[in-house]
């Protein structure tokens, strides 16, 4: 990884913006890497602007690496007043915003950021207990990401295919 971008994540480390599980939020994605092992939960809350529905607030929880932390964290502010169709129209790239281009072994970071915004925002990709077809309750989708690994928590993870990290 090269010295300009490696300072840039660690600015953006410095101060990592909406860290945390968002209470009584609209909608949760997760997503995992099978390769490095990278896990990262993100929660949506939409709010009303003249008529239409958009992002208020987004935020996240993500285990270990600090480039996922880091896109995390600018992307969580790039899609605060976008509507789901608008965030989910923007590309890798623009979800790592100022960090610039990532490295070729870094890009599966951002996309793991990427996947957990489609995994909250697309239709049909809401969290479901993995027994019923009901909607999961928002005090359970907002569970903490670490207690979400427990066995019987019936949360779905997606995983990222290899195709997908690759690009
Ligand atoms: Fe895998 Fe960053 S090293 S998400």
């Amino acid at each position: 990884m090269d010295k300009d971008l490696e300072k840039r994540i660690r600015e953006a480390m410095l101060n990592p913006q909406n860290m945390g599980e968002l209470a009584n939020a609209d909608s949760v994605g997760t997503v995992g890497n099978s390769d490095c092992g990278e896990m990262l939960r993100l929660w949506v809350k939409f709010k009303d602007d003249n008529g239409r529905k958009v992002i208020d607030k987004a935020t996240f929880q993500s285990f270990g690496c600090e480039t996922a932390i880091a896109v995390a964290s600018l992307a969580t502010e790039l899609i605060r007043g976008k509507t789901a169709e608008e965030a989910l129209a923007l590309k890798t790239e623009d979800l790592a915003g100022e960090l610039g281009p990532l490295p070729p072994m870094k890009i599966h970071c951002a996309q793991l950021v990427e996947g957990a915004l489609r995994s909250a925002l697309e239709p049909g990709e809401e969290l479901k207990p993995a027994s019923a077809p009901a909607p999961m309750a928002v005090s359970q989708a907002s569970a903490n990401l670490g207690d979400s690994l427990k066995p019987k928590e019936g949360v779905k993870i997606v995983f990222l295919n290899k195709k997908q990290d690759a690009q």
